[in-house]
């Protein structure tokens, strides 16, 4: 049978500057990093000194906040085209960015919003993702985001507009376990029933991240660890989906490099349970 998947490289942890001197110190046991696509755009400079040198090490993949997939501005291809060059240059397995919208009519509101989910926004995103990989040259990911809002005339749930948007462009997903327990939480709704309508076939990447619960909402802030109810989840999504290229992303509120390394050990130790019970 063919797949649409590359092979999973294991699991890994994002790339953050804090970090840089104790990879590079230690050769830590990671499978691969992430790295946040925008770090790098410019040339030269310390980040991009740090990333040649942690690439002649790990396998990376390449992970964007700013391709805005849902606007309704055009695509941006001078944007586009500094992605590309960066790819050229580390070789990333793949390139992600999110199933959202950031801004339009010129104006970036620097936030990760969803999208109303509907069959014209489908299509429109659909053929965006299309003209954005013929440019690449290869799939992207798409990401789930957390979202704080629901817009009344969306027509189906989440995970339906993420399946069709994914089918109809033949992109992959990266699915965030956390952003769904985040989202599942601020709109009430089962996360098993997400996890149960994505297309396992197209889901290329895992997430998982810490949050803020703040009782009758979440916030999504990376700047926790990950959270027991997710951990749950994730096991979850590992007997459901089987094992996928996970890690964990942590933005702020940064801990000892230790204390990640310890928490990426929990990743494979709840994935190995899951693969085996499942
Ligand atoms: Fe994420």
């Amino acid at each position: 049978m063919t797949t649409l998947l590359q092979p999973s490289p294991g699991y890994g942890l994002g790339l953050r500057a804090p970090y840089y001197e104790a990879i590079l110190a230690s050769n830590p046991p990671i499978d691969w990093f992430e790295i946040l696509t925008e770090n790098y755009l410019v040339a030269g400079g310390k980040p991009l000194h740090y990333l040649d040198r942690i690439r002649e090490r790990y396998p990376v993949v390449m992970h964007g906040v700013s391709l805005s997939i849902g606007s309704t501005d055009p695509v941006d291809f001078d944007y586009l085209g500094r992605v590309r060059a960066l790819a050229e240059r580390i070789r990333p397995r793949w390139i992600s960015d999110h199933l959202c919208w950031t801004g339009c009519g010129g104006h970036n509101f620097h936030d990760l919003l969803p999208l109303p989910y509907d069959d014209d926004v489908i299509r429109h995103v659909a053929a965006r993702v299309r003209q954005v990989q013929d440019f690449l040259g290869q799939r992207i990911l798409l990401e789930n985001v957390s979202s704080y809002l629901q817009y009344r005339h969306s027509t189906m749930p989440e995970w339906e507009f993420l399946s069709a948007v994914a089918g109809e462009s033949d992109c992959l997903l990266l699915l965030d376990v956390n952003n769904i327990y985040v989202s599942a939480t601020n709109h009430d709704f089962d996360p098993l029933d997400y996890l149960h309508a994505v297309p396992a076939e197209r889901v290329q990447q895992i997430h998982l991240a810490g949050h803020r619960n703040h009782g009758d909402y979440i916030i999504d802030s990376h700047d926790q660890p990950v959270v027991d109810a997710v951990w749950a989840l994730y096991a979850r999504a590992i007997e459901t989906i089987g094992p996928r290229a996970t890690m964990i992303e942590r933005d702020d509120n940064m801990p000892p490099f230790d204390d990640l390394l310890a928490e990426l050990a929990e990743v494979r130790r709840v994935a190995g349970e899951a693969l085996a019970a499942a």
